[in-house]
């Protein structure tokens, strides 16, 4: 049987405020247009840390939380989609920052979905026996992928890291993943290769033409607002619904449910459609924005510092994100 147990959580949130009042200085837009539509009034930005700084300084947070020693971690597991480098992998940046020398790393890109396939995947190590301690960091500088002339994209992001130390449980976990390629380009930040310099080897004749992307203009986030809202609130409420399902629970045996943090409206809308009880939603996007996949695990962490994670609590994670991707997480702590 799987189930996992949480035992140590960490974030990092950088220290830049960029509120909705900074935004409207070179942006269209107002604190009431941002508030209104999407409950966030700031995020954080980061300036100058790179995405692996941020994500080691939480996954540091999280193993000292759970008085694992670093050298007993088995597995790193980085979700990012905004990574510093295509490789390495950003897993084994953080595991030589916190210094798990016997763990191996890997890590996942299901955009916003990151740290609940991630979680999922960690069940899967441990349920197998050979990995005890696995480490799961989710973590996100988007602030470089934003194009801060859209003003419908840029006004939801912010920067931030979560982590979390899980091992095994006797009591049960259930999941439910899901993923639409189909809407690949409703989310996506494209690669920059036009600094490349394939174009010589077309020059061979070996080659053909093309084999770089040198005409796109396109590196910077790009979202179709209106199809991602579209899909979030169906996928939220599926991916609960059958998370449910599989695990024969009902609404009202959930304890806490931590849904992503994209935008107030979603998160309302699944709690309406659902028959959600608003008291066990936890939300805290006004002050953090959507940090994509480390929206949960700062959740978490933030849960966890108010002593609101307790052991025999059962707890639902959903979210969704660019993919297009969704999933729900549901477990006995
Ligand atoms: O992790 C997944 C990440 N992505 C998401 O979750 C995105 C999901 N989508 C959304 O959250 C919403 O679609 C947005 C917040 C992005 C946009 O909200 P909306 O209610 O769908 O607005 P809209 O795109 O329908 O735009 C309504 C109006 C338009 O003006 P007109 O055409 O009615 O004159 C926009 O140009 O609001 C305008 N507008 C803005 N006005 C002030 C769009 N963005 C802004 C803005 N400030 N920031």
């Amino acid at each position: 049987m799987r189930g996992i147990k949480i035992i140590g959580t960490g974030m990092y949130a950088p220290d830049m405020i960029l509120s909705n009042d900074m935004l409207s200085t070179f942006l269209d837009t107002n604190d009431e247009w941002i508030y209104s539509r999407t409950g966030i009034r700031e995020r954080r930005i980061s300036v100058d840390k790179p995405n692996f700084y941020m994500a080691a300084e939480a996954a540091k947070a999280a193993v000292a939380n759970s008085g694992t020693d670093p050298s007993e971690i088995d597995l790193v597991l980085a979700a990012t989609c905004s990574p510093d480098y295509f490789y390495p992998a950003l897993s084994c940046l953080v595991q030589h920052a916190v210094g798990a020398v016997n763990a191996a790393a890997f890590d996942i890109n299901s955009a916003c979905t990151g740290f609940i396939n991630a979680l999922d995947t960690a069940s899967r190590f441990l349920e197998d026996g050979d990995y005890k301690n696995i480490l799961i960091v989710a973590s996100e500088r988007l602030a470089p992928h934003c194009d801060y002339t859209d003003r419908t994209a840029s006004i939801l992001f912010g920067d931030g890291a979560g982590a979390a130390v899980v091992t095994k449980n006797d009591k049960p976990m259930w999941s439910y993943l899901s993923a639409k390629g189909d809407y690949f380009n409703a989310l996506y930040c494209k690669v920059d290769q036009s600094r490349s310099n394939c174009q010589y080897l077309a020059k061979t004749d070996a080659l053909p033409v093309g084999i770089i992307d040198s005409e796109a203009k396109t590196h910077t986030l790009q979202m179709n607002g209106k199809a991602v809202y579209k899909f979030a609130v169906d996928a939220m409420d599926t991916a609960v619904r059958k998370v449910l399902e599989r695990s024969g629970l009902g609404i009202d045996d959930i304890d806490l449910y931590i849904p992503h943090q994209a935008n107030a409206r979603i998160i309302e809308s699944a709690v309406k459609s659902l028959g959600l009880p608003e008291e066990k939603v936890y939300v805290n996007l006004e002050k953090r924005g959507n940090t994509s996949s480390a929206c949960i695990p700062t959740a978490l962490a933030e849960l966890d510092e108010m002593g609101r994670i307790k052991d025999g609590m059962t707890i639902c994670l959903v979210g969704f994100g660019a993919g297009l991707t969704s999933g729900a997480i549901v477990f006995t702590q």
